[in-house]
């Protein structure tokens, strides 16, 4: 079309107001689990924008939030042994990156036997390029980063993979733990069918412990829990066009005994009505209503074997750290 003639107007509108791909599955999410009733509920994956995602690096090095600390001791302990236990020639592909930082001390080990390819899955871009830039300098380590859902990811990983190449699935940082019980195990059941024989999975889990301990690592003293969780709603505003006002709301993190869980809220402290345009959503929320945002289920070590099996694996081999408590667990594609 030469560049004088007048543009189709339809086209115009489309381009002005259409979202991308992302955003409209991000509308979407947010129109569905602000309409459901009695519990409204928002999808916890989109808590890791730009801002969120340095929010939670800040949670990571919390005095309260023993996780990661936890995590890392185990993986800078066991690096070695963890390895040894791994078929020779593996790819190894990473569900939910973050930094990246506790997976460099499995990459060196690994990386000192043999040239070794990692693959990152993050939905979030800001987390992919952290941890690229945390991981470059290992020696002998190719970073492919995948900007996918995890199991999107994963079954691209798997099949891209060369002959004779095993792949060695890491879902580090207790992530398992924000999935509902039962989902969990049909998560590791769709993560085997992706897999071969000679597949190893490492599943990083945090364990049960006091409540008070559980709450205060949810809900730290100087807040940054609560504003990670917030900025989930000033994503919103940001990307959808909506006008929540965040001074209405507060966060509240609280433990279910029922399935073992630490859940997250973000409580409504008076009267809300909100707009959300990008969603075509108008919403009402009452006064000491709450939206749940996310839940962290705790295990005990010795209940991963049974849901391993489930899933279709076999646990070969368990490290616990026992100050915080957290537990590495190897399956093993039965
Ligand atoms: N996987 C982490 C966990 O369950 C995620 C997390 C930590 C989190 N703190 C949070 C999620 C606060 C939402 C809100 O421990």
């Amino acid at each position: 079309m030469p560049s004088s003639a007048p543009r189709p107007a339809v086209a115009d509108l489309a381009g002005a107001f259409a979202l991308s791909p992302a955003a409209s599955a991000f509308a979407a999410e947010v129109r569905a689990g602000l309409m459901r009733s009695p519990q409204k509920e928002l999808p916890s994956k989109y808590l890791y924008d730009e801002v969120g995602s340095a929010l939670f690096e800040v949670i990571t090095v919390l005095p309260e939030y023993g996780v990661t600390r936890s995590e890392e001791r185990l993986l800078t302990r066991y690096a070695s042994e963890i390895v040894e236990a791994l078929p020779s020639d593996v790819k190894v592909a990473e569900l939910g990156s973050g930094s990246g930082r506790k997976t460099r001390r499995i990459l060196e080990a690994l990386c000192r036997k043999r040239p070794t390819s990692y693959c990152p899955i993050e939905i979030s871009r800001t987390a992919l390029q952290l941890c690229r830039r945390e991981l470059a300098d290992i020696e002998r380590i190719s970073i492919v980063g995948y900007e996918r859902d995890y199991l999107a990811g994963l079954s691209e990983v798997s099949r891209q993979r060369k002959e004779g190449e095993q792949l060695l699935v890491l879902f580090l940082g207790s992530t398992i733990g924000n999935f509902a019980r039962l989902a969990a195990t049909r998560f590791l059941r769709d993560i085997r069918a992706m897999l071969r024989p000679g597949d190893t999975l490492l599943l990083g889990t945090d364990l049960v412990k006091p409540v008070d301990t559980l709450i205060a690592a949810y809900d730290d003293a100087i807040g940054a829990t609560a504003a990670f969780n917030l900025n989930l709603l000033s994503r919103i505003n940001r990307e959808l066009d909506a006008d929540f006002d965040l001074h209405d709301f507060e966060h509240v993190a609280r433990f279910n005994p029922d399935v073992r869980s630490i859940e997250m809220h973000l409580r409504a402290k008076r009267d809300v009505h909100a707009e959300v345009r990008s969603a075509h959503l108008t919403v009402d929320i009452g006064a000491g209503e709450t939206i749940w945002t996310e839940s962290s289920h705790k295990y005990h070590a010795d209940e991963i074997p049974a849901i391993a099996a489930d899933a279709g694996f076999e646990c070969t081999r368990q490290w616990v750290e026992k100050d915080w408590g957290f537990a590495e667990s190897l399956l093993a594609v039965k």
